[in-house]
């Protein structure tokens, strides 16, 4: 939808009167209405980076979900407030995963007698005190354009990973990147006990994955890759690795959000893709390469927003820029300081990977 123009103007005149104070940072799923005031865009490894690399901005504007703006407060310096334009864009996925399940896991996998040979590795969109237990037991954070080599390293360290929470992620980058087979990998319930496994079932695996997964990217379907292939012919599939693993095995190409954008530069005029990723993301590409002569469709049409990205809208971003620019600091993300040390630490080991 067209931006409001006084909104738009609106939104225009706070940045401007905030100047080099102000560093907005925007997910690739946001709204065009929110990215078009973005100092950067980028996939959560990227604007992580790019957070810390911002020093002498005074606030950090996170036009994305709560884990992101979490993890921008983590690795930015203690003067600078990082702010979430509304506290309710959470993501539900990172909701799946709460600290007393993850300490009880631990527990049951000390019980099986493996607790010293798992590593966990903890995909970003978790919450800080996920990322605090990560590093408080030798693991490291990943984002969907680093996974592999996150569990590769995970792998030098010890012989099984606990990958959470994205069952998905964990499973579709073991088994096509790694060479693990399905059976390696086990799932771990936190609503059941013991995880719903036996001792033995988890002495045997590989992979230990959380029950996660993403509400949005679950609902693609091998059937929309089917419907689209036939609508469609010479149709290339481009999904994210959060999709279930039987569209990633029936897809032609998978990636982060950064990697889908750098694969449809590349592409030929005259290709055609379909695209398994949040919509906004989609949209935005279509027309974008509707001019190349790139045709880019969304590969499920019953599939929407994801509704808490969508939450961060002009309105939002106008009231929180309106507020800086008028000296009062309104909804910062704050880690606690124990928690920060110890999701930090998870945190730079995976910036060192890169
Ligand atoms: P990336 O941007 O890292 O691909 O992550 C996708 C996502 O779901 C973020 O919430
Ligand atoms: Fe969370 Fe999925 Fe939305 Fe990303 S797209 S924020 S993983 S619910």
């Amino acid at each position: 939808s067209p931006s409001d123009p006084g909104l738009v103007e609106r939104a225009r005149a706070a940045k401007e009167k905030l100047g080099e104070k102000v560093f907005v940072l925007g997910h690739h799923y946001q709204r065009d209405e929110v990215i078009q005031f973005a100092d950067v865009t980028g996939d959560s490894f990227k604007l992580a980076r790019d957070a810390a690399a911002r020093p002498d901005a005074e606030y950090i504007v996170f036009c994305g979900v709560h884990f992101m703006a979490e993890s921008a407060d983590i690795l930015t310096t203690d003067d600078q407030k990082v702010v979430l334009p509304d506290l309710a864009a959470g993501c539900s996925m990172a909701d799946m995963a709460t600290a007393e399940q993850v300490a009880e896991c631990w527990d049951v996998l000390t019980d099986a007698g493996i607790a010293e040979q798992v590593v966990p590795v903890s995909y970003m969109n978790s919450s800080a005190d996920i990322k605090a237990f990560t590093g408080k037991h030798g693991g490291t954070i990943c984002t969907s354009s680093n996974a592999k080599v996150a569990l590769e390293w995970a792998f030098e360290q010890g012989e099984k990973v606990l990958f959470l929470p994205d069952q998905h992620l964990g499973r579709n980058t073991a088994v096509r990147d790694m060479g693990f087979s399905l059976d390696d990998c086990v799932v771990y319930n936190p609503h059941k006990p013991n995880g719903g496994l036996s001792a033995e079932q988890l002495r045997d695996a590989k992979m230990i994955l959380w029950r996660g997964h993403c509400s949005v990217h679950g609902r693609f379907s091998l059937e929309s890759v089917e419907d689209v292939r036939a609508r469609i012919p010479g149709v290339n599939v481009l999904v994210h690795p959060e999709c279930k693993h039987e569209v990633v095995a029936a897809a032609d190409h998978v990636g982060s959000t950064e990697h889908i954008i750098k694969t449809l530069e590349a592409a030929p005029a005259g290709s055609k893709w379909a695209i398994g990723t949040e919509l906004n993301l989609v949209r935005r590409l279509a027309n974008r390469f509707a001019a190349e002569d790139k045709e880019i469709v969304f590969l499920d049409k019953t599939v929407c927003f994801c509704s808490t990205m969508n939450r961060i809208d002009l309105p939002h971003l106008v009231w929180t820029l309106e507020s800086l620019a008028e000296g009062t600091l309104v909804n910062q993300i704050q880690v606690d300081r124990e928690t920060e040390q110890f999701a930090k630490l998870a945190l730079e080991r995976m910036l060192a990977l890169a």
